[in-house]
């Protein structure tokens, strides 16, 4: 028959496939012992489970400019050198400009080939031959047949649903690369979570130059690891160590700084908390300003510290700053906001200490979930004063342990030198933690 009967378009007539879909009995299933590609980026291998699940897909979102292309550029050449057969399908560029961008990441010559079209059918088409295919971005590709421009829902789902079909039915490993607003507000990647394997965020705060990686859902692994990346001039290089980055950049027992141990993840990395208390002399409502924190949090915690540990803020302005860039999403960081706070308001100098826990409305500070990882992360670099629950149980305690540490020899110092606490260095990963009260 030359048309159909139905609809009446004239199309060849395909035989549909009527296999029936047959019972597995347990035990006989195959892919339980999945096979995985490492990447060869260890950061990147520990954030998928241990590397990349043949056939399976992967989102990698995040906001544009964050380094999602050079990220997967890097990650594209380590898996074609170590002999898997690698397509870079980008919508977005020339073959030209991810060709400069190779040049200038030093990969180029490591056997990734590349394609620049829109057109989904014909990625898929090509992606055959191929071990690994990456899409940049699932939003510039567009699929025949349906309707609305590139990026709309309706486009991003169908070109991953192409994508999805290629990967499940001929064991290629797909990479789509979604571009996220701040507010997580483009409906287009988002609308993909539940169709994809694997979903990944690159994220950044305040344009400074750490860049996490973190596991938002996880088919073949742990959904909660994180990665940690420096964007330097030659691409991103991984951060195994973040806290003794932050421990390194920290300039010296001055007043407002402490360190924060906050969970990322499965991992426990310390940031460190810097606040800023200066006297307002204007009638205007005093400043308050936050950058890597909760701006909530601090207006909270700065109430709860005037009212319940008696330390007047209500007439100083306030800056608050978590350093590295790092967003902190862990309630149990407010004691070191609080701790920096009231160090800045009492002008103290205090040695190299941490804090944690949540600070509640009357004042108490919580006990934090992870408190042994956490404790465990100061002592491994050699941070001897841990102030958090049992011993600080509310904001005034917090307050007399903080006057009761004032470093006053520092404190006449206008640049005071780093010293080592207690003559411990700060490498010693034997060096007790004393939990004060
Ligand atoms: P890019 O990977 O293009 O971001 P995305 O694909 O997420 O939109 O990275 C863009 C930014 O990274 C850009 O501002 C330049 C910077 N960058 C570096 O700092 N070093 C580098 O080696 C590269 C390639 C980019
Ligand atoms: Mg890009």
């Amino acid at each position: 028959m030359g048309f159909c009967p139905r609809c009446r378009r004239s199309d060849p007539l395909v035989e549909p496939d009527v296999t029936r879909p047959a019972v597995v009995k347990a035990g006989l299933q195959s892919g339980s012992g999945a096979s995985r590609t490492e990447t060869g980026i260890a950061e990147v291998d520990r954030v998928l489970g241990g590397g990349m699940v043949t056939g399976s897909v992967i989102l990698v979102g995040g906001e544009p400019g964050v380094g999602k292309s050079t990220l997967l550029d890097q990650v594209a050449a380590k898996v074609a050198s170590a002999g898997s057969r690698v397509l870079l399908a980008s919508a977005e560029e020339s073959v030209g400009q991810v060709g400069l961008r190779q040049r200038r990441l030093g990969v180029d010559g490591c056997g990734v080939d590349l394609l620049s079209s829109s057109d989904i059918d014909l990625v898929v088409d090509e992606a055959l031959d191929y071990d690994v295919l990456i899409i940049d971005s699932i939003q510039t590709v567009a699929a025949g047949g349906v309707s609305g421009s590139p990026g709309s829902v309706a486009q991003v789902r169908a070109c991953a649903e192409r994508a999805v079909r290629a990967a499940k039915q001929t064991g290629l490993t797909v990479i789509l690369v979604g571009h996220i607003t701040k507010e997580g507000s483009l409906a287009g990647p988002k609308t993909l979570e539940h169709v994809v394997d694997v979903v990944l965020y690159v994220e950044s705060d305040q344009g400074l130059d750490l860049r996490i990686l973190r596991s938002m859902k996880n088919r073949f692994g742990g959904v909660w690891a994180t990665g940690v990346f420096e964007m330097t001039e030659r691409g991103l290089v991984e951060v195994p160590d973040p806290s003794r980055v932050t421990l390194d950049r920290r300039n010296g027992n001055l007043p407002g700084s402490v360190i924060m141990p906050a969970i990322m993840g499965r991992r426990c990395v310390l940031n460190e908390v810097q606040a800023l208390v200066v006297p307002c002399h204007d009638q205007m409502a005093p400043r308050r300003s936050t950058t890597g924190a909760s701006a909530e949090r601090v207006h909270q915690i700065l109430a709860v510290l005037d009212r319940r540990g008696g330390l007047s803020l209500s007439r100083s302005e306030v800056y608050v700053s978590v350093m590295g860039g790092i967003r902190v999403q862990d309630p149990a960081t407010d004691l070191a906001i609080a701790a920096a706070i009231v160090s800045s308001r009492l002008t103290a100098a205090l040695p190299r200490i941490a804090a944690f826990g949540e600070v509640g409305l009357t004042g108490e500070v919580r006990p934090a979930p992870q408190a042994d990882t956490r404790v465990a992360e100061c002592h491994r670099l050699g941070i001897e004063t841990v102030l958090a629950n049992p011993t600080i149980r509310d904001v005034a305690g917090l307050i007399q342990a903080i006057t009761g540490l004032t470093d006053h020899e520092n404190e006449v110092s206008p640049v005071p030198r780093d010293r080592e606490v207690d003559g411990i260095s700060s490498l010693d990963a034997r060096a007790p933690v004393r939990i004060l009260g």
